[in-house]
């Protein structure tokens, strides 16, 4: 029996009703469906609506479905299921007749399906956290390897050569973007946890039912506070989704650098074998597929979040079909992330650092010309005419095709007589490191300190 057909003299047009069923996507909310419908079916117990038995005849049999469809999956092969509640509703009637038909008293698909995909959303999220812990404690790792090494490369702004900085500290950079995305979602995941439960189709449950104890027995925070929001708003899936495709984007980042850096030109990163695959055509081919897909992923995972953003944004209220699909961009997106989470940690704990191009790396290019200026404002020079020095002295080491360390103290001080001869020891890499003595800078004393942090903070993600 469908759940609306009582007013319709006809049936639906095939074709209409095999494309608006929801079925063949969201019965993988089966398992939120059934919890749910047993805080209702309580909830109904309670207020006198199921006697003792009837309610033990449903939970048991909403145990049932539990266990059937984990048992076999071919039980959720249903032509006429329209979506996951008219499932649970059929199943029902199947198993215990009629009473079956009782659990639906005084609410509503619509506070169901508001209710199902919250606890997805919150699943998801638990989940993610811990693929999130695991991806930032293998970065601190590596991070934590070459810093006990002070294993430096080249910082780059507008991709040119600027400043020599540690490699830990390049990849602390990533433990900040991927922890704040930890916090978003956390943050995201409060918000998501009160219970549209009792709200009904739009105007509240038709019954007295005790929604505070709905709420408790499916572990959300509290009901949430108004039937009408809490049945058409989806900005929790929104904020899901929204915060996923930002760890998406901070991923891609993260692949587009370790592809570049893989490249013969750069020569940093060696990429792992077990993560890479080879040309059909070119027999010397190792490719970066891993992280070219990461790449790849994240646009759509940004997909998701505009097409549910699009979907929302011109709904009055309160429910509207339209919400339906909501759902597939939230799945999709949750999918994506969670598939990519392993694999990119995967990565991270097999890849080469080529530690001895990234040294010569970063102290090749002229990176020490701020450290050269610094060493004039030391000595009086306003910062702009020291600039300007340095950059004069950059100039004729490129004319000799030389680095500034080995140009002469007399050409130096015919451009400014402040040049002395300690210039040329303040120009080395550990002295140039050094110079970014500031919280948050590239010194290895804060380093040091960062990576103690970051572990610590890491650690709070379990
Ligand atoms: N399958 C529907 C959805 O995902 C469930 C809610 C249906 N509500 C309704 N009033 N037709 O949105």
């Amino acid at each position: 029996m469908k759940m609306w057909s009582g007013r319709f003299r006809q049936p639906l047009d095939p074709e209409f009703e095999k494309w608006q069923r929801s079925f063949p996507y969201d019965q993988r909310l089966l398992p939120f469906e059934l919890a749910a419908s047993r805080a209702h079916a309580n909830a109904l117990g309670h207020a006198g609506v199921l006697s003792s038995e009837e309610l033990s005849a449903i939970v048991k049999a909403l145990e049932e479905i539990r266990r059937r469809a984990e048992d076999a999956p071919e039980f959720l092969n249903d032509p006429e299921a329209e979506d996951v509640h008219h499932f649970v509703e059929k199943q029902l009637a199947a198993l215990i007749g009629p009473t079956g038909y009782k659990l639906h008293t005084g609410r509503s698909r619509n506070e169901q399906i508001a209710t199902d995909l919250r606890l997805f959303v919150r699943q998801s999220s638990d989940t993610l956290q811990n693929l999130i812990a695991d991806w930032v404690e293998a970065i601190v790792s590596r991070a934590e390897a070459a810093g006990s090494t002070s294993l430096a490369m080249p910082a780059y702004t507008h991709l040119q050569p600027a400043e020599p900085v540690l490699v830990a500290h390049w990849l602390l950079a990533y433990v900040e973007m991927f922890l704040r995305d930890a916090s978003r979602l956390a943050d995201c995941r409060k918000r998501a946890n009160l219970c549209p439960l009792g709200s009904g189709a739009v105007a509240g449950a038709t019954l007295t039912l005790n929604r505070q104890a709905m709420a408790a027995e499916l572990g959300f925070d509290g009901p949430t506070a108004n039937s009408i929001d809490a049945t058409s708003d989806r900005d929790f899936a929104i904020e899901f989704v929204a915060a996923l495709s930002l760890l998406a984007l901070h991923l891609s980042r993260w692949a587009e650098e370790m592809i570049l850096f893989s490249t013969p030109a750069y020569g940093f990163v060696e990429l792992p074998e077990l993560y890479s695959t080879g040309s059909s055509a070119m027999p010397q081919k190792k490719n970066p597929d891993l992280l070219e897909l990461v790449r790849g992923k994240a646009a759509r995972v940004m997909g998701c979040s505009t097409t549910l953003q699009t979907l929302v944004k011109g709904l009055p209220l309160a429910y509207n079909k339209d919400l339906q699909e909501t759902q597939e961009p939230v799945f999709d997106a949750s999918d994506t992330v969670i598939g990519m989470l392993p694999l990119v940690t995967g990565f991270m704990n097999t890849v080469e650092f080529n530690d001895a191009k990234m040294n010569q790396a970063a102290q090749s290019g002229f990176m020490n010309a701020w450290a050269a200026a610094a060493y004039l404002v030391e000595r009086g020079v306003p910062s702009r005419l020291a600039h300007e020095a340095v950059g004069k002295a950059v100039a004729l080491a490129m004319e000799r095709g030389c680095d500034l360390q080995k140009l002469p103290l007399a050409d130096l001080q015919a451009i400014s007589s402040s040049f002395d001869a300690d210039f040329h020891s303040c120009l080395g890499l550990t002295e140039v490191l050094a110079l970014h003595d500031v919280p948050g800078g590239t010194a290895p004393r804060h380093v040091k300190r960062a990576l103690q942090n970051a572990r610590e903070r890491a650690k709070l993600l379990r």
